[in-house]
């Protein structure tokens, strides 16, 4: 059996969609829009002392052009969310050319360098040499320009070992001090058993990060953050409730994210404006668990 079955985990997934929650639901509340969608936002991404640590670093890898960079963490613990602050934080950055993929699930070296091509608007060749030597030129005159292009890669415990092969191949193109190109590959803990696999690229790891469960004051601060952003100026959940929220989803975003929305229906019903230890009980009873 692979390592990665054995991370079977419980996550609670909605039984309500975000469009039941109407106007008259939000307005009840106090709220502009909805604090709790399950879609990676950036504006609702929390920044505790743990994403920023984990940003900073990011950031001094990409910016001293150090190559490779991986960030781990479990299913629903917001990669996909940092990764998008990530690109936002440099697409407008003029000296920066990031590029984005997700589900990288492409079978050849070849189809996922030609995706790479794409993005970065290198023309695309069915010669894998030719689109490898199209590619190194671009690196360099980008790096002649004093470009710094940056390649995203989201769901990266996907990759399959050809694919890490080619990152390989492309991390080797540098100058004497830097990289030409920095890659930033953010995948679930299974990613740790493909590069058991491929010691080459594990060795060119500059920068590694494991996003961590938020504790139970850092739930808070992500909720009442949400709330915030979302128009509402008071505590949308008691104390009380937000313990009671932590005991399920023992710091995991997606979990905390998906409780808090199921409990404001329940609420609303109740007429209660401020949502208790109660409602978060009966939240959690409607909430469906998903094995992964
Ligand atoms: N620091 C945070 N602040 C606010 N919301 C967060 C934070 N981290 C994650 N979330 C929220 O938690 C949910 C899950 O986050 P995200 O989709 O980024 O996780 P993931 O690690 O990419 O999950 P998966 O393994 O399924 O791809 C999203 O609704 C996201 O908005
Ligand atoms: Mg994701």
């Amino acid at each position: 059996m692979d390592e990665s079955d054995n991370a079977v985990q419980e996550l609670p997934t909605s039984p309500i969609s975000e469009h039941q929650i109407t106007p008259t639901i939000l307005k009840f509340f106090g709220l502009k829009q909805l604090p709790f969608s399950l879609s990676p936002n950036p504006r609702y991404f929390y920044l505790d002392s743990q994403h920023e640590a984990i940003l900073a670093k990011i950031m001094y890898m990409v910016e001293n052009r150090q190559g490779l960079s991986l960030i781990v963490g479990d299913i629903g613990s917001g990669k996909t969310s940092l990764s998008r602050l990530v690109f936002n934080e440099y697409a407008d950055k003029p000296e920066h050319i990031v590029k984005y993929v997700t589900n990288p699930h492409l079978n050849t070296k070849n189809q996922f360098l030609r995706l790479i091509c794409d993005e970065f608007g290198i023309p695309t060749t069915r010669d894998f040499y030719t689109q490898l030597k199209n590619f190194q030129a671009y690196l360099g005159e980008s790096y002649e320009k004093k470009l710094s292009p940056i390649l995203i890669i989201d769901e990266a415990q996907v990759l399959k070992g050809a694919q890490l092969e080619l990152i390989r191949q492309i991390l080797n193109y540098e100058t004497d001090r830097s990289k030409l190109i920095q890659i930033l590959l953010f995948g679930q803990s299974e990613i740790h058993n493909r590069l058991r696999l491929k010691k080459n690229v594990k060795s060119r790891i500059a920068t590694y990060a494991n996003l961590d469960a938020i504790t139970l004051e850092g739930t808070k601060d992500l909720i009442n953050f949400r709330v915030n952003v979302a128009g509402r100026q008071k505590p949308l959940f008691t104390d009380e409730a937000i313990n009671e929220i932590y005991k399920v989803s023992k710091g995991n975003p997606r979990a905390t994210i998906t409780i808090c929305l199921n409990s404001i229906p329940l609420a609303f019903r109740n007429n209660q404006d401020t949502i208790d230890q109660g409602v978060i009980k009966e939240a959690i009873g409607e909430t469906i668990y998903e094995q992964r």
